[in-house]
């Protein structure tokens, strides 16, 4: 090869580079954009996009659902002071998603699912819990299954400073039941008795409803913002025209 031609090459290198990154799509591959509204499309495509999702898009900022991770949140009940620390969540990567109705021209959406889920840490918890006088600090399991959610959200569509169209969140708002059991694994909940520490465990597990919903919320709360954000960011980062091949209503 003469120098003209590796002039010419690496020119041309560079140019296909600069053309491919400037028109590179941002969406990863596994989000496949439906032509229309329809219930069928959204909720395969939601369905398909789910297991890649949760982990995360680092190069996007879109931080990971699966595992996730809750550093440290105290759950506020009267006369039972309970911290929950060290938290890992696990299983949203195979949640089933039931319905997905998006509304382009009222900038609405919204998201069913059911998802059996694992979250594992650390808890102290000092206080009441129903009859019982607490005092206990150990390793913490609960595992939901079939938890059902409906996620119910205000978009509005946005431009970035380069002219490129987005979708964003408005508002959201939820609901959600606790599906068919929750069960509880919480270690050491009287430091003083292992024997009642089983007793107590046991009554909890067997009146698993009434103990979620009395202190179930605020974790459900924590886990919906953050699935919510991260969707948010998501948005914010891939163009509108990458998620739905369907124009923006006037
Ligand atoms: C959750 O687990 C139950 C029992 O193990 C199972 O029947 C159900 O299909 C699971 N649900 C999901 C969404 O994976």
């Amino acid at each position: 090869m003469n120098i003209h031609a590796v002039v010419y090459c690496v020119l041309l290198s560079f140019v296909l580079f600069f053309f491919r990154n400037g028109y590179a799509k941002l969406a990863p591959d596994y989000i496949h954009p439906c032509d229309a509204t329809t219930r069928e499309c959204l909720v395969k495509s939601t369905q398909d996009a789910i297991p890649e999702f949760v982990k995360g898009i680092p190069d996007l900022g879109v931080p990971s659902l699966d595992p996730f991770v809750i550093e440290k949140l105290a759950i506020p009940l009267s006369g039972l002071k309970v911290t929950f620390y060290q938290g890992k969540v696990t299983g949203f990567r195979k949640c089933v998603v039931d319905n997905v109705i998006s509304e382009l021209e009222k900038r609405h959406f919204v998201l069913e699912f059911h998802c059996n889920l694992t979250i594992k840490g650390q808890y102290d918890a000092v206080g009441r819990l129903l009859l019982f006088p607490i005092n206990g600090e150990g390793d913490a399991k609960i595992k939901l299954t079939n938890l059902r959610m409906k996620v119910d959200i205000n978009t509005k569509y946005i431009k970035d400073d380069k002219g490129v169209n987005h979708f964003a969140l408005k508002n959201y708002k939820y609901s959600f039941d606790y599906g068919d059991r929750v069960s509880f694994d919480l270690q050491n909940l009287f430091k003083e008795s292992k024997e009642l520490s089983e007793t107590v465990l046991n009554f909890l597990n067997e009146n698993w409803k009434t103990v979620a919903e009395e202190f179930g919320k605020p974790i459900v709360d924590y886990a919906v913002d953050l699935a919510i954000r991260t969707i948010e960011k998501f948005f914010l980062a891939v163009p509108y025209e990458e998620l739905i091949n369907v124009p923006i209503p006037k």
